[in-house]
Order: structure tokens, then sequence, then C-alpha cells
């Protein structure tokens, strides 16, 4: 008996393990003079569903971003409309390694959460296995003051608003990834409950949709 209750102390003073700190990534510049000719990117343009466990290049990784919705004049504005160019769409990055938001201006993820939350963004089986899940979040807040506009812009507009940006953003990446050789499968199956169950949003935060992206895997043979 004295040994389990001293055993038992012993368990109770050990501290829980600090959970991984995740550091912010800055990106690098992009190329923004490479890549295949925008008609040949439309021609190859399509959803793969099959990947390999290959994680996209640094240089990859900060073109894709950038392509969905970085910087492109020096304005600020980007490489995807967005209406009243208030930016309502948060564009999370779901890597093994942890969660982080895409900062569009400083060209940096920032950290989110650490973790692998693949699995979080969707049930389809390659879901934990693309490289990366990016995930469009509507964040109703930016909407918020629109002044003597506010009284004509409903609820449902705000989310159509977010999700013509997105949509947008969606596309330029799944270019980008065309003209790189890389898969992408947009996924509108993603379970928003799951995702804010796994990386916290706050209540004017709307999940849209999913989409994952990385090398692609062998062809499964046809029947
Ligand atoms: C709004 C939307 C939701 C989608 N959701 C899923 C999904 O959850 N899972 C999936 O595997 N594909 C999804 N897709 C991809 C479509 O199945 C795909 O675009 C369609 O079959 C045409 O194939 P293609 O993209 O190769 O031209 C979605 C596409 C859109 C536009």
């Amino acid at each position: 008996m004295l040994v389990l209750l001293t055993a038992a102390a012993e368990d109770a003073a050990v501290p829980p393990p600090d959970p991984p700190k995740l550091e912010a990534i800055q990106l690098a510049a992009p190329r923004t003079d490479a890549g295949m000719p925008l008609m040949k990117a439309l021609k190859e343009r399509r959803s793969t569903r099959s990947y390999a466990e290959t994680a996209l290049t640094d240089r990859q990784l900060s073109e894709l971003l950038w392509a969905a919705n970085g910087v492109n004049r020096d304005d600020g504005k980007r490489t995807a409309p967005a209406a009243l160019n208030r930016q309502a769409v948060d564009l999370y990055v779901v890597l093994p390694g942890g969660t982080y938001l895409f900062d569009a201006l400083a060209h940096r993820l920032e950290p989110v959460k650490a973790g692998d939350f693949r699995k979080a963004t969707g049930g389809q089986e390659f879901a934990a296995r693309a490289a990366l899940a990016l995930v469009w979040v509507a964040d109703l807040a930016k909407l918020s003051d629109l002044g003597e506009r506010a009284r004509s812009v409903t609820e449902t507009q705000k989310i159509r608003w977010a999700l013509i940006a997105a949509g947008a953003q969606s596309q330029n990446a799944a270019l980008y990834c065309a003209s790189e050789g890389l898969g992408n499968v947009v996924r509108g199956s993603i379970d928003p409950d799951a995702f804010a169950a796994a990386v916290p949003l706050r209540p004017e935060q709307v999940v849209l949709f999913a989409q994952s992206v990385g090398v692609p895997g062998p062809v499964p043979l046809a029947r």
C-alpha cells in the first residue's frame, strides 16, 4: 500500500510536458516571373486525390500562398479580389507540424497551434496524407463596421462576399499547382465543427472550405 501511495505521489509531482512551441515562418520572396503560361496551366488544372507523403519545398509553399492571395501591388492589394478590399477571409495553412495563419502583408505564416490537424480538415483518406491543407475561413468581424452601407448588407451577403473572394484565392492556388506539377483538390466536405474544435476559432469566424495540396501519388489502376 505504502509503495503504491509513494508511486502515485511521484506521478503527481511530474509536470505535464510543455506543448511544442511553434515559431512563425518567414516565407521567401516568390518568383513572380516564372511558371508555365497561363493557358497551359488552365489546360492542366484538375482535382487530384492521390498524394505522396512528401513536403512542398520552401519555395513552393511561399509561391503557393503568394499565388493564392499575396500582395502584388505597392498599395498592398492582392492577387485575388476582395469585397471593399476588407480582406475578410482568413487563410489557415495546416502543415504536419502545426497550423498557421497566412499574413499576406508580411508574407509570413503566423503560428496558431502545434500538432498535425490535417485529419481535422476532412474525412477523405488523402486529406491526412497530402503535404498540407488550406482552410478558408470568413471573418465577419472584418465586415462589421460598414457605416452607411451596414443597413443594406445582410449576414448572408457578407458570407457570399467571403465565399467569392475565397473561391478566387483557391483557383489562384489551383493554377499555381498546375504550373508546378503539384496536386490539389477543393473540399467542401470539411466538417466546420471538427476544424473549429481542433484550431479554436472566434464566434465571428465561419469555416468555408478546404483544399488539399501536395505532390501527386501513384495514379490508381483503372479496373
Ligand atoms: C464547391 C466544391 C466542393 C467540392 N468538394 C469536394 C470534396 O469534398 N471532396 C472532393 O474530393 N472533391 C470535391 N470537389 C471537387 C470536385 O469533385 C471536382 O472539381 C469535380 O469532380 C470536377 O473534377 P476536376 O476538378 O478534376 O475538373 C469540390 C468542388 C467544388 C467546386
